[in-house]
């Protein structure tokens, strides 16, 4: 297998405090082994080895970064020259140079002396440069950087409001995206069991992922169905209860579980209550589950995991306002 060893700046999106850094993990992790070399509320750097085709996942996949960087290097601003005068940098013409955090005009000509001297046939191009050497500034350092890709944005296009089904608890597609990348899950079967109107659902088979849906009501069946359609894509989506998978489906049948329970505000419970609810779901879940695969589910409440024979992961927590905290659960099976 082709592997590749490289350390990676990702510039974070600022849309959670702790997700994209998870998101990053969590993709890295499918690929090979990864060190998180240094972590600010902008970026986080990390050492990777692994396969090569971990490139092509990030772009196609990631949700909450913004770009991806070779990083090169870090020095302090004084010593910009020296770090480009002694490193091998591979620039291929055009090129340009581009600052993160504050604009010092005079660094990026300093650069761009250097660059030029070296250069035979040197030339730049702000617009479509082979090389694009940006350097992230913090306080007295500058860490240089060459841009990899911007991730493949264009699953916005799912966002609720361009779906045909809308409902309040449709999920920002962001979110939904980052869960599906959360569970880990490369290829194979994805079932969310209260699908709603599909948020997740439509991100996972963006993905190339097999997808499977239910939902107790059936106008979300239906309306799940025709999201699915409208983007393209298509998926097995039933009416039932979430309580009974583990009748519907076979033991270790999945690769992920991913979902976003009912609260009981926008969408309705039935008969019973919220707690019992997520404790039978979540043991139906784990059976359907694979061993070694993951469950990732959001709720408005800690949940009790007591029974549930799954390790925890990992919590995300979100404060939607002050009565709602949501959280999202990440959770491995590890045994039968
Ligand atoms: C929070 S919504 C899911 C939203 C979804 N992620 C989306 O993007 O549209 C929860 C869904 O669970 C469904 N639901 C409630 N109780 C259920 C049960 N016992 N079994 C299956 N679905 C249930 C509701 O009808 C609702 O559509």
């Amino acid at each position: 297998m082709d592997n590749m060893k490289i350390s990676l700046l990702f510039q974070l999106s600022g849309f959670h405090s702790t997700l994209p850094l998870a998101e990053i993990e969590a993709m890295l992790s499918l690929y090979g082994s990864f060190n998180l070399l240094e972590k600010t509320e902008r970026f986080a750097i990390f050492d990777f080895v692994g396969k090569r085709n971990v490139i092509d996942s990030l772009r196609r996949r990631l949700s909450l970064v913004h770009g991806v960087f070779e990083f090169l290097g870090r020095c302090k601003l004084g010593d910009i020259e020296t770090f480009f005068k002694e490193k091998q940098v591979q620039i291929e013409m055009p090129y340009r140079i581009r600052m993160h955090g504050m604009l010092i005009n005079d660094v990026i000509d300093r650069v761009a002396d250097i660059i030029e001297n070296k250069s035979l046939h040197p030339c730049v191009s702000l617009e479509h440069p082979k090389t694009s050497i940006e350097l992230f500034i913090k306080g007295k350092d500058v860490y240089i950087t060459k841009l990899l890709f911007y991730p493949d944005k264009s699953f916005m296009k799912h966002s609720p409001k361009h779906r045909p089904f809308i409902r309040p608890v449709a999920m920002d597609a962001r979110i939904a995206r980052c869960m599906v990348n959360l569970s880990r899950i490369a290829n194979g079967k994805l079932i969310d069991p209260v699908c709603g109107t599909g948020g997740i659902l439509i991100e996972a088979a963006s993905m190339g992922i097999k997808v499977y849906g239910m939902d107790k009501e059936r106008t979300m069946v239906k309306g799940t169905k025709q999201n699915l359609e409208f983007f393209g894509y298509s998926g097995d989506v039933m009416q039932g209860d979430v309580i009974t998978l583990d009748k519907l489906f076979p033991h270790n049948y999945f690769d992920a579980v991913v979902c976003d329970m009912p609260y009981g505000i926008s969408s309705s419970l039935g008969n019973i209550r919220r707690d019992v609810l997520y404790s039978k779901a979540i043991v139906a879940m784990r059976n359907v589950v694979k061993k070694g695969h993951y469950v990732v589910i959001m709720v408005p409440e800690e949940i009790n995991l007591l029974n549930v024979k799954m390790k925890l992961i990992e919590i995300h927590k979100e404060r939607v306002h002050t009565n709602l905290t949501r959280r999202i659960y990440v959770l491995r099976k590890e045994c039968d």
